[in-house]
């Protein structure tokens, strides 16, 4: 019996030294998990791409429709630790470059494949991963041959870039009105003195249901997605405004620690009440000698920032007065503004005010907003009002228009683009092959493949606008071979052509930071050779 149970000890323990079979099973069930993924997002890269409607919260209640990749999967609920290295690959892409975030994970779904085939083949994993750290290398030299140099003041070219973005969206229709609109407003940000930086935290969006998308518009200013205060009366319109923007509170204090005050007479209650007009009007009237005729109100969370009788005093005074202002609003506030937040009372001087032109409250859609204009030495920040007949619309105009920016921070960033259309990718692939011919052994085998990998885009373009997906792939190919590196699939005419020519471009930083990203992430989930979970 003792012998017996030995036996298989014996051979278990020379098992284990030789057999890989367990790894392959982790690798192959991580491969398949993320295929999974990049085939769920698959169908909705490109101009004809389908979009994906998301239901989630409570009985499937919140609901969004998305052509944005790095939506779509942030959105999933993923479990396999691979899966979740796809969305978040999509994330990364997202942060690098804003778009693209479609072609990264169908990229690493198809390297996936072709990893698949080459371990089966018997590959090892290690050589294949590194031949993925060459092939990236490779591939981003390819792409910057491609490109094509722009300037910040070729505003064509840059409404172009923005528009393919665009094209693929829920929106595209509106993409005549929205992609001059994000370059104007990404142009009017950029401060000269660091002419490659975009801050996209200096443009707001502002939603605001009613009307269609048509109405969106650029303003120049500020605008507040709440009403002014109506209270006693006070005023809705101010023109030659001098604004200031407090951080305290126009109410009377409360103690600090918790006390009770008992009021045992009609004269006591009294006094009280009228040391807090007394204390209400001084305030009142510190804010009105600095000149100042609106205020705009951060909100507290100690106590209430406004009273009824302080809406009253400040109405009497004709300030207008837009209270409840979020804490981290403030900064883009006062930068917009060029004036300076006060903190305390004591601190109210005329030199710590903006000044605009006109501030006043106009009925938008089904709601009201205030607006501020012709602000006098404006900071470098924009307002982008986005309408929308339905929520689900605002929404997706709102992730839109954040492609469409990021598209030109990329430009800014790195000032080159790159065709679109599939042609990157194919010229990537053929390059590469051709190099591969050059190597010898597994490298070369492993190369040739992953060159292969990248004609998945084009591939998907194809299939998605109904076209011939092998018929279309091979005539890309054949256009490439004779040189012409522009060469892309126009959905449009369902046929190849020069995509420069249909305005087709894209910043060169998107592709880049795609296949590097990609062949990243591909390498990771093939050294993955068993996973621990801890509890
Ligand atoms: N008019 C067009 N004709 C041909 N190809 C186009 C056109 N417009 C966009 N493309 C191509 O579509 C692809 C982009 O598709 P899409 O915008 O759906 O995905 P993504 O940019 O990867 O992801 P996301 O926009 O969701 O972040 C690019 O390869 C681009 O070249
Ligand atoms: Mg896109």
């Amino acid at each position: 019996m003792a012998a017996a149970a030995a036996a298989p000890a014996v051979s278990r323990k020379t098992e284990t030294y030789t057999d890989t079979k367990r790894r392959d099973d982790v690798r192959g069930a991580n491969i398949a998990a993320a295929r999974a993924v990049a085939d769920a997002v698959r169908t909705s890269l490109g101009p004809r791409g389908m979009d994906k409607m998301i239901a989630s919260g409570d009985q499937a209640h919140e609901v969004i429709i998305t052509n944005d990749g790095a939506t779509i999967l942030s959105r999933m609920s993923l479990v396999q630790p691979a899966a979740r290295m796809l969305a978040e690959l999509s994330r990364s892409q997202d942060a690098a470059a804003g778009d693209g975030t479609t072609t990264v994970v169908v990229l690493a779904g198809s390297l996936l494949r072709r990893a698949q085939t080459l371990l089966s083949a018997g590959a090892h994993p290690t050589a294949a991963a590194d031949a993925l750290h060459r092939l990236a290398t490779c591939a981003v030299d390819v792409l910057h041959g491609m490109a094509i140099p722009v300037e910040l003041s070729d505003r064509e070219s840059l409404v172009k870039s923005a528009s393919t973005a665009l094209n693929s969206k829920v929106v595209s229709q509106y993409s005549s009105l929205l992609s001059p609109l994000a370059v104007d407003a990404a142009l009017s940000v950029v401060d000269p003195a660091h002419p490659d930086l975009l801050d996209l935290r200096d443009i707001r969006i502002v939603k605001k249901l009613g009307g269609t998308v048509d109405d969106t518009e650029l303003v120049r200013g500020l605008i507040f997605d709440k009403k002014a205060s109506h209270a006693a009366g006070g005023p809705t319109r101010v023109e030659n405004a001098k604004i200031a923007v407090i951080q305290f509170q126009v109410s009377p204090p409360k103690t600090d620690i918790e006390q009770s005050v008992i009021v045992s007479d009609y004269a006591q209650m009294d006094r009280i009440l009228r040391e807090e007009r007394n204390y209400i009007l001084g305030m009142v009237k510190k804010i009105k000698a600095a000149g100042c005729n609106v205020l705009l109100i951060q909100k507290s969370i100690l106590r209430d920032a406004v009273t009824d009788l302080s809406l009253h005093y400040l109405a009497k005074a004709k300030i207008l007065v837009v209270k409840d202002v979020e804490r981290d609003e403030i900064e883009f506030v006062t930068k917009t503004l060029n004036c300076l937040p006060i903190a305390n009372i004591e601190h109210f001087r005329a030199d710590k005010l903006g000044h605009a032109d006109l501030v006043e409250e106009v009925s938008v859609g089904e709601g009201k907003v205030v607006k501020i204009t012709g602000i006098k030495d404006m900071g470098r920040t924009a307002t982008v009002l986005v309408r929308g007949s339905n929520q689900l619309v605002i929404d997706e105009a709102d992730r839109s228009l954040h492609d469409a920016l990021c598209v030109i921070r990329c430009l800014v960033n790195k000032r080159f683009m790159i065709a679109g259309g599939g042609a990157p990718e194919i010229e990537m692939s053929m390059q590469l092959a051709a190099w591969a011919k050059e190597l010898q052994g597994m490298e070369s085998y492993c190369i040739k493949e992953f060159a292969d990998a990248l004609e998945v885009i084009p591939y998907t373009l194809a299939e998605n606008a109904g076209l011939n997906p092998i018929a279309i792939v091979t005539e890309l190919r054949n256009r490439h071979a004779r040189g012409e590196k522009n060469a892309g699939i126009n959905v449009r005419k369902g046929q190849i052509t020069n995509i420069l020519e249909e305005n087709v471009v894209q910043p060169l930083l998107v592709s880049t930071s795609a296949i590097t990203l990609a062949c990243e992430c591909v390498r990771m989930i093939l050294k993955i050779d068993d996973i621990v979970t801890v509890r």
